[in-house]
């Protein structure tokens, strides 16, 4: 290890202890400059390709397959594989050597597409109804082309290959074309120009140029001509993506090792290339509702914090779901074991009604007398030395056992232990450290010769399986769920991951720090997060990591609130160093009145929003898409939203534009084109293709609705479930037609994978004067406790009558007394909305004349 960096090199528990240090003898920035703890995680220098040692292929002979066509390619075989009529596998591997499959893929076996087949001396061609592959012979180079014959993706001059073991791909692109998704990444949106890395880090206390954070997905989406296509690499070795960062006209991707294999997916929409990318590598589950709630949470909570904590939001009617369990917990830091006085607190919590999450790491300490780590040295389940010697290496417990995940008996063996925690009430688990960070290890991790053995005794060194070792934990986590909870749906957040750990997991963006270059990161994070199939996302609200001028003022935590409240996962979360003295408590009543009102009012609206939030997450499951979306995810045919990246769609209909700037108080907000926009708080609407300034004092989230959409809502509750769910909401923003197809489970179990669940369609639509609601009662298989929907209809006019059929709905003379009635209206004549109470059985449609 280079000299310079070794000076760097300090644990995390050890630069918190010079920080306690320093603020004693008040020479902070001498023990600690403001980058030492990042600095240390990242890790060492890239690799670039020698370009000088690119040794271009040509195609010497070729083989029809049943699926595609297998070329010889001298020293190396091509495989291209059709697996549906917009997605083919690309591989180049060496002569004898298999075609690549990682753990990240979820369908294995595709029906081949019906494909027609031409060759002439240059160029082999395979067609599908959607795209055809062109083969250039010599060189060899591929090109993908949609149904019109538009060149979507091609290789570069520079070709594909390997160099020095490494494998390549080139490929043309021009200025136009824009590049999204690549997993968590700090920086921007749109990562033109950029070059990313992937190799898993414990990037503690990262910053918006930190090149290597905690995941990979080496999954990206392009964007040119108004047309999207995706290229997932798949690859688990260290890789890297210059997008265009050197010259505008190629990009090209590598990796340290491995093979070449990547699968090219069709849009054109990016909905269509999300899909299918996860129709691959998996979707996200239904999660259980009571996780789409609030989570609070510190590293360093006491029991007694634990439990006064979650009181307190009760007491100021800051609804809350969860209080997670950091390490604190156990004995020891010995995972699978409890501290008394944690278990004591878990009980009360559950209790008083709250849901419970632990966290788990990895690493099992060295302690002779300790059951987990006398169990896997017995099993030899650990991951090894070279020289086969058990790997020992310091993380939270002291010397740890790390264990091989890519062995099923170990996945098995941890999923059975999971019951230690969730056989007395915990709800979730929280996977930290799967990187696998080691303090001690070189560059914060295992060194790369370490090695993980497989079920057949085959041997994998750390470099290959580095970038897995979270998702197979992650994997076992949730088999654990469906081992000891066989109903209850899981519910697994992580740190760490792999393309394809969305079907078992949330992401958290790992410490991210308390200031607002954070929280303006955290938009396009997340975005891209959402746009690589992972829609289950969020970051520490009001950050994680203190340092000297990094502690959240009351307009950063307020300002936080206001987008945290709507992260798909919405957290709480904060690091210990209060106690040092940097910064006080976490919780939204430590910043003040007005902040605490904020914050009440924001957390307040998302339990109001949680049927729309959760029907959002339903079609996450269905076909991947983000809940949190950039712009240009539902807007790719206006070039304006390509590069925004401080506002973003809250699902389908909601589009949020906050403040993320310190002491801003109003704000330009870019409306795209196509739809009309309504001023969720003035009810003012707008044309899209246009920016408006507007106020945004703090406290002042602006948001904007689209119009002719339903959101569906509830009444505020203070946890999920608190009050069954009797009469929902229709809040309607309608010019002419709107529509809202509405799942509905037991939000809980995994029931609904039975078919108990219903779908009910609601239809709003403007007829001349007057207005219809229908309901299309779709699929009716689950016993729910709705009774009524109340359609709220903004921006209306006093209706002469409401009827259904023969039956005249009476008028109320108040809100209030609308909702004792069974059927009704009440017109609100100062906001100009109109609230019309159907009972849930109504066959007919109701006018609003
Ligand atoms: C890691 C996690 C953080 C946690 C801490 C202690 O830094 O990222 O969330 O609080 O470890 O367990």
């Amino acid at each position: 290890m280079p000299k310079q960096l070794n000076a760097l090199k300090m644990s995390k528990k050890m630069a918190q202890a010079a920080i306690s240090l320093s603020l004693l003898t008040g020479t902070v920035a001498a023990v600690l400059p403001a980058n030492v703890a990042f600095a240390e995680t990242q890790p060492e220098a890239d690799t670039p390709l020698d370009k000088q040692n690119l040794k271009p292929l040509s195609v010497q002979s070729l083989e029809a397959l049943e699926n595609g066509v297998k070329l010889n390619l001298g020293d190396y075989q091509g495989f291209i594989r059709l697996f549906s009529e917009d997605m083919a596998k690309i591989s180049v591997v060496k002569n004898g050597e298999a075609e690549f499959i990682s753990p990240g893929i979820a369908k294995k076996d595709w029906k081949t597409p019906d494909f027609k087949t031409t060759e002439t001396d240059q160029e082999y061609t395979l067609s599908t109804n959607e795209i055809t592959v062109k083969i250039n012979k010599s060189p060899f180079g591929v090109k993908f082309l949609d149904k019109q014959g538009n060149v979507i993706n091609e290789d570069a001059a520079q070709g594909v290959g390997y160099e020095n073991g490494k494998p390549y791909a080139f490929k043309k692109t021009d200025a136009t074309e824009n590049f999204y998704g690549f997993g968590e990444q700090s920086g921007g949106l749109n990562k033109r120009g950029k070059s990313l890395g992937m190799w898993n880090t414990d990037a503690y206390s990262y910053n918006k140029n930190t090149k290597y954070l905690y995941t990979s997905i080496p999954f990206f989406i392009g964007l040119k001509d108004k047309k999207a296509y995706g290229i997932f690499f798949d690859n688990t070795y260290r890789s890297y993506y210059e997008m265009a960062s050197e010259k505008d006209d190629y990009y090209y991707f590598y990796a340290n090792g491995g093979t070449l294999t990547y699968y090219f997916i069709n849009g054109p929409e990016i909905g269509d290339v999300i899909d299918r990318y996860t129709e691959l590598t998996g979707k996200s589950e239904t999660p259980p509702m009571w996780s789409l709630g609030f989570h609070q949470s510190k590293w360093g909570y006491t029991p007694e914090e634990l439990v006064n904590v979650a009181k307190t939001y009760r007491e100021k009617k800051i609804p809350l779901d969860t209080m997670h369990f950091d390490i604190d917990y156990m004995d020891g830091y010995r995972v699978f074991t409890w501290n008394d006085q944690y278990k004591q607190a878990l009980k009360t919590l559950k209790d008083d009604g709250f849901h419970a999450i632990t966290i788990n790491d990895p690493a099992v300490k060295q302690d002779e007398n300790y059951r987990m780590y006398q169990e896997g040295s017995q099993n030899n389940y650990w991951a090894k030395n070279p020289d086969g010697s058990t790997f020992i290496g310091e993380v939270w417990p002291g010397k740890s056992a790390f264990p091989n995940f890519l062995k099923s008996d170990v996945r098995n063996w941890w999923s059975n232990n999971l019951g230690t925690l969730l056989n007395e009430g915990v709800d979730g688990i929280w996977n930290d450290m799967n990187e696998p960070a080691v303090f001690d290890g070189p560059f914060h991790t295992m060194p790369l010769d370490i090695v993980f053995e497989d079920d057949n005794g085959e041997k994998k060194t750390h470099e290959e399986y580095h970038n897995l070792y979270g998702h197979h934990e992650t994997e076992a986590t949730y088999n654990g769920f469906l081992k000891n909870k066989p109903n209850t749906r899981p519910f697994v957040l992580t740190r760490d991951m792999y393309a394809g750990t969305q079907r078992y997991a949330a992401l958290w963006t790992g410490d991210n720090v308390s200031n607002w270059e954070h929280l303006q990161m955290s938009i396009p994070m997340n975005a891209n997060v959402g746009l690589s199939g992972v829609p289950f996302v969020g970051n520490d609200i009001g950050g994680f990591a203190k340092s000297p001028g990094n502690v959240p003022t009351p307009e950063l935590f307020a300002r936080w609130i206001e987008v945290g409240a709507f992260l798909p996962f919405a957290r709480d979360h904060y690091d210990n160093s209060a106690k040092s003295g940097l910064g006080s408590g976490q919780e939204p009543w430590e910043f003040g009145k007005e902040v605490e009102d904020i914050s009440r009012k924001y957390i307040s609206m998302r339990y109001e929003l949680m049927p729309y939030l959760y029907n959002q997450f339903k079609e996450s499951a269905k076909n991947g898409q983000p809940v949190q979306q950039p712009l240009v995810y539902q807007f790719q045919d206006d070039a304006k939203t390509y590069n925004i990246e401080d506002q973003f769609m809250f699902g389908d209909s909601m589009m949020l534009a906050p403040v993320v700037k310190e002491g801003q108080t109003s704000r330009e907000v870019y409306l795209p084109a196509g739809e009309t926009w309504v001023d969720y708080w003035t009810g003012e609407a707008y044309e899209g293709n246009q920016s408006i300034t507007v106020n945004a004092e703090l406290g002042t989230l602006p948001i904007f609705v689209k119009n002719n959409s339903i959101i569906p809502r509830q009444e505020v509750e203070q946890s999920t479930g608190e009050k069954k769910l009797e009469n929902l909401i229709l809040d309607t923003y309608l010019t002419d037609k709107a529509s809202y197809s509405f799942y509905e489970d037991d939000a809980a179990t995994l029931d609904y994978k039975q078919g108990e669940y219903n779908i009910t369609d609601f239809h709003v639509d403007k007829k001349g004067s007057s207005i219809e609601f229908t309901q299309d009662k779709k699929t009716q298989n689950y016993t729910s406790d709705i009774k009524s929907y109340t359609l709220k209809l903004h921006n209306a006019e006093e209706p002469k009558k409401v009827q259904a059929a023969d039956d005249k709905y009476a008028q109320a003379g108040s809100a209030a007394e609308l909702t004792s009635l069974k059927s009704g209206y009440f017109f609100d004549s100062a906001e100009k909305v109109l609230y019309v109470k159907i009972p849930v059985n109504e066959n007919h449609k109701v006018k609003i004349q």
